[in-house]
């Protein structure tokens, strides 16, 4: 399977040690993994123009680095939303991306999808976790699961063994 990460954290610590465990798991498993640091990609949010629906036949009048994020979530099998927890959501970067989607609106090859969720405080993912479950029914897309860490749980072993369990058995 073809599989593309967005990680929308704008760092290198909690929110990307459980995307390299993911990574770690799923290569194993013989999977194709790209992971776009989306968190600290330079991405607009949608601007609600319909040009992609229109004149631009699919594609943003916006002009930034949602141009290299299109193609990988165009040819894959399964998408993974990493993200820290900001103000009970996902990162407004992570957003940012999601909202772009708008411009193709269903994934052309992708058939399952998976959060990955890293916060300060239990009891935070409601907003997204409840995105994710319009997301799924918006796409048709199976929901393949999600991972929380709380604290300092994604330096533990437990939690990046979970993950790289979970990415082996997809
Ligand atoms: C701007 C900002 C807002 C945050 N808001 C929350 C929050 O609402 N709830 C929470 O539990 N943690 C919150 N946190 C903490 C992060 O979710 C947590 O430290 C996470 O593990 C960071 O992951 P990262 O290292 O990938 O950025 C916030 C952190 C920042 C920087």
């Amino acid at each position: 399977m073809k599989i593309t990460v967005l990680n929308g954290s704008p760092r290198k610590e909690n929110t990307s040690a459980m995307v390299d465990a993911f990574v770690e798991g799923a290569k194993e498993a013989g999977h194709e993994v790209e992971v776009l640091h989306v968190g600290k990609m330079k991405i607009a949010g949608c601007l609600g123009c319909e040009y992609c629906h229109t004149k631009g036949e699919g594609q943003c009048i916006q002009k930034d680095d949602w141009e290299k994020v299109l193609p990988a979530y165009k040819d894959c099998d399964m998408v993974i939303f990493a993200s820290p927890i900001y103000y009970f959501t996902l990162t407004a970067q992570m957003q940012a991306a999601i909202q772009r989607i708008y411009c193709i609106g269903q994934p052309p090859k992708a058939t399952k999808a998976a959060m990955l969720l890293s916060s300060a405080s239990p009891g935070v993912y409601d907003g997204p976790i409840g995105q994710f479950k319009g997301y799924l029914a918006f796409t048709g897309l199976e929901d393949a699961g999600v991972i929380t860490a709380v604290g300092d749980e994604n330096k533990t072993e437990a939690k990046l063994a979970e993950i790289r369990e979970f990415a082996k058995n997809l």
